[in-house]
């Protein structure tokens, strides 16, 4: 007998990658940062006392977001704090999209292919999902906004840097689709600290959208993956409505400390970004002389197709964990012909080009 409501039971669960318990494995399928947080993080998680873990902690997590509007230059009341960039996602679903009922509409809009959580939590929430394929260069297409109001859509989610591509989307077409859309579009940019660019300005100042939103994380730029922390950035309206939705106490005391001090470590957090930086390039650039196809990537990873002249994309991906060498396959179309390479530190990255020429 099952209890549970019939789009869980019929629901495949979200797939992450593969977390390895050996440490002796050259882990480049996930998009961790390879270096570690801020020695300041790892302080201020320690000087947290008896008394804050006694006590709840600022429900709003009030010290984060005077950090982050600092930091943005915003208002705090342009920011709120969630239990990971994912938490952030599923409160959109929840305020912004109706469960099917029986209109059909209401629900979210997506290019194609994304970040695989967005069609779990969709599901989980019953909501309908429009999908929209990017174009061969990974771009979104014109019409975008179009086909998302046709349908009725009231949340558009849009990945910039594009995850798994890794292209960025420029603010100008951005805020082109906010102008077009109906209800709210959410920019996700959990890769951004990798980007040259960032799509701020269509929530600052005078140019200040009211349907956009902003979804940061610190697991990437700030190498916290393991703390759950990230945050959402737009108009206080939308803010508003989102924190009316949120957990009592969605981030522990704990991860405010540790967030806070991040935040305020930005020379490290951009010293390891711009080494990961650096080695995109080369790998990249080693990967060409490979005879692979790499994508532009404005990210911490990159995709790319292997020689048709030598083994498939799956082969290799199997071969290299046979090797301990993770890195992520994706079976779907447009994408079971490529490897995602999340950049390591240079000796993980040479252990994979080793490995990947020994093959050539
Ligand atoms: C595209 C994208 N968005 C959001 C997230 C959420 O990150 P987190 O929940 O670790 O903050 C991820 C994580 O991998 C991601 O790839």
């Amino acid at each position: 007998m099952a209890y549970e409501r019939e789009n869980i039971h019929s629901l495949s669960p979200y797939v992450p990658g593969e977390q390895p318990v050996d440490m002796k494995v050259v882990k480049l399928n996930t998009n961790e940062n390879p270096y570690p947080p801020a020695p300041g993080v790892l302080k201020a998680i320690a000087s947290v006392g008896a008394d804050a873990l006694r006590r709840y902690p600022s429900p709003t997590a009030d010290g984060f977001r005077l950090a982050a509007a600092d930091l943005h230059d915003l208002d705090p009341d342009q920011v709120i704090a969630t239990n990971g960039g994912d938490e952030l996602l599923r409160l959109a679903l929840t305020v912004f999209c109706d469960p099917t009922g029986n209109s059909g509409a209401g629900g979210i809009g997506e290019t194609w292919p994304t970040y695989s959580l967005y069609d779990v939590l969709a599901r989980i929430h019953d909501t309908p999902i429009i999908r929209v394929p990017l174009e061969e260069d990974w771009s979104i297409p014109q019409g975008f906004a179009g086909r998302l109001n046709d349908a009725g859509c009231r949340l558009a989610l849009v990945v910039s840097p594009h995850a798994p591509s890794g292209r960025y989307e420029s603010c100008e077409r951005l805020r082109q689709i906010a102008a077009e859309f109906n209800g709210v579009l959410l920019v996700d940019e959990a890769y951004v600290d990798f980007a040259r660019l960032d799509a701020l300005e269509l929530i600052r100042g005078d140019g200040t959208m009211d349907n956009v939103l902003l979804l940061r994380t610190l697991s990437k730029g700030y190498s916290l993956a393991g703390l759950r922390f990230g945050y959402g950035l737009g108009h206080r309206n939308l803010i508003e409505a989102l924190d009316k939705a949120r957990d009592s106490y969605n981030t522990d005391a704990l991860s405010q400390a540790a967030a806070v001090a991040a935040l305020s470590a930005q020379d490290q957090a951009r010293a390891s970004c711009g080494r990961v930086v650096d080695e995109r390039r080369r790998v990249g650039d080693e990967l060409a002389r490979l005879s692979w196809w790499v994508w532009p990537s404005d990210s911490n990873f990159i995709l790319a197709k292997p020689p048709e002249s030598g083994p498939n994309a799956r082969d290799i991906y199997e071969s290299l964990k046979r090797e301990g060498v993770f890195v992520r396959y994706f079976d779907q179309d447009r994408l079971r012909d490529k490897l995602r390479i999340t950049i390591g530190t240079p000796e993980q990255n040479d252990a994979l080009l080793r490995a990947l020429t020994a093959r050539a």
